[in-house]
């Protein structure tokens, strides 16, 4: 009974806003800020999103399952700026060994993720867990910048076939600048999917990256992950650890999956006429040949993400980035092939690039380098207003 009475008031505002819309009265509803859930979700949705905020806010302890290696005790611990949800300047590291251009990920040895973090002896002293370090086998040791998570919920409901579209019609422009998709294991569908999230587009979804996360950030176990990262690689230690078996029975990475898919994309800043100037150089120098303004969402049972435009200013494609790549591989990347990072949200951000090196955007796009070359010297090259304008256009994302 008491539905009822909630679905017919829904209808009455709803029909409302249409009647506004129409008549051009009234304003348009302002976009959701950062951290804030995307425009239109039922009674039912906002429910699992706040469900989800919980959890990906939850500070994880020992007798949850912590450890007994782990980054950090939540999410939101790196993923909390400037709400809980965004990106942080934390890193993490990741170490790797390449000998005669042989690739090794050093998993024996704990990698390619180290742990920073470790319980102790919160077990009751019988055994002290470390901290990992980067090993004296490793020759490459790289940091990664934690990135924004709002509006992936719209790239999670990108068709894969969009994707793999641009890459081929990147392709038969001959102009060099061809990304290409990172076939990656997808667990729940069995295959390899395209690769979407990370700064390989290593990961296919948002699903698949909660459990990722969950486990190799914090060390929860779930069923689709059921196995401990085994501290600096010696899973012999594992013997020692409080917290065996599954620590969470699937529900912890649905709900953080809730969370990340209802999270809005972060709103524009006033667009001036030099904003509107900036963008018009950013695609004349081809910015936009890797940096793709407009994004389509495939057809979507949750109305919010149904067919939706939005803008997140990347291909999500692997682009050789000559010697900005990070030399790591995963999926089928190459040592130097990067995802396109989305510029959305940009105007959040003080530290940029996938390790956090540049602190000013001048400086992040002229570490540009591979097929972003050509565009990175037309950067450099433009008259100092020019140059102004474009960057304010980027600070207004
Ligand atoms: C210790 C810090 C840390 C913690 C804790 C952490 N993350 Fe992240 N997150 C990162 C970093 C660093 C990246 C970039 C990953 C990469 O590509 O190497 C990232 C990337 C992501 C991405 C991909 C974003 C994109 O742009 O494609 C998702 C999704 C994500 N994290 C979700 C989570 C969830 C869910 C949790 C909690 C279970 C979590 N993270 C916990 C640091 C963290
Ligand atoms: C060939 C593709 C390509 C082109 C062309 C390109 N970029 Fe990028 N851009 C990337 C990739 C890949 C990254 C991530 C690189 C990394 O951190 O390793 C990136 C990162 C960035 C970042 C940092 C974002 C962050 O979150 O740290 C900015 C800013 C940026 N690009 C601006 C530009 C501008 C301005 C132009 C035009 C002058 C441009 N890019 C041209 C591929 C490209």
């Amino acid at each position: 009974m008491k539905r009822l009475v909630v679905g017919v008031l829904f209808v009455v505002v709803a029909a409302n806003v249409n009647a506004q819309r129409r008549s051009g009265a009234g304003r348009p509803a302002p976009d959701p800020a950062a951290g804030e859930t995307l425009a239109g979700l039922t009674a039912a949705q906002r429910a699992d999103f706040a469900a989800g905020l919980a959890d990906f806010s939850d500070e994880e302890s020992v007798a949850d399952g912590l450890g007994p290696v782990f980054n950090e005790r939540s999410c939101a611990a790196c993923h909390g700026v400037p709400a809980i949800g965004g990106g942080s300047t934390r890193t993490v590291t990741r170490f790797a060994r390449r000998i005669n251009g042989l690739y090794d990920a050093l998993a024996s040895l704990g990698g390619s993720l180290m742990q920073d973090h470790a319980i102790g002896t919160a077990d009751g002293l019988s055994h002290n867990f470390k901290a990992e370090v980067v090993p004296a086998a490793a020759n490459r040791t790289v940091h990664r910048r934690a990135t924004p998570l709002f509006g992936l919920g719209l790239v999670d409901a990108t068709p894969d076939s969009d994707f793999v579209a641009a890459a081929a019609q990147q392709a038969a422009r001959r102009d060099g600048v061809a990304g290409r998709v990172n076939m990656v294991d997808n667990i729940r569908a069995g295959m390899k999917t395209v690769g979407k999230f990370g700064w390989k587009a290593q990961v296919p979804s948002l699903f698949q990256f909660s459990g990722d996360a969950y486990l190799n950030e914090m060390g929860i176990t779930t069923p689709d992950f059921p196995n401990e990262s085994c501290p600096q690689g010696d899973c012999t230690e594992l013997a020692f650890n409080p917290a065996p078996g599954i620590n969470d029975d699937g529900s912890g990475p649905i709900l953080l999956t809730n969370f990340m898919s209802l999270l809005a994309a972060p709103p524009r800043a006033v667009q001036t006429r030099d904003v509107n100037d900036g963008e018009a150089t950013f695609e004349r120098i081809g910015c936009t040949a890797c940096h793709t303004a407009t994004q389509r969402t495939g057809s979507n049972p949750i109305a919010a993400l149904d067919r939706k435009t939005y803008h997140p200013y990347s291909d999500f494609l692997l682009h050789d980035m000559g010697a900005l790549g990070d030399d790591l591989e995963m999926g089928n990347s190459t040592g130097k092939e990067m995802r396109t990072a989305p510029l959305w949200g940009l105007r959040f951000i003080t530290t940029y690039l996938h390790d956090g090196r540049a602190t000013t955007l001048d400086q992040a796009i002229l570490a540009h380098d591979g097929q972003a070359r050509g565009a990175r010297d037309r950067f450099a090259g433009l008259a100092a207003d020019a140059k102004t304008k474009l960057i304010a256009f980027l600070n207004s994302l």
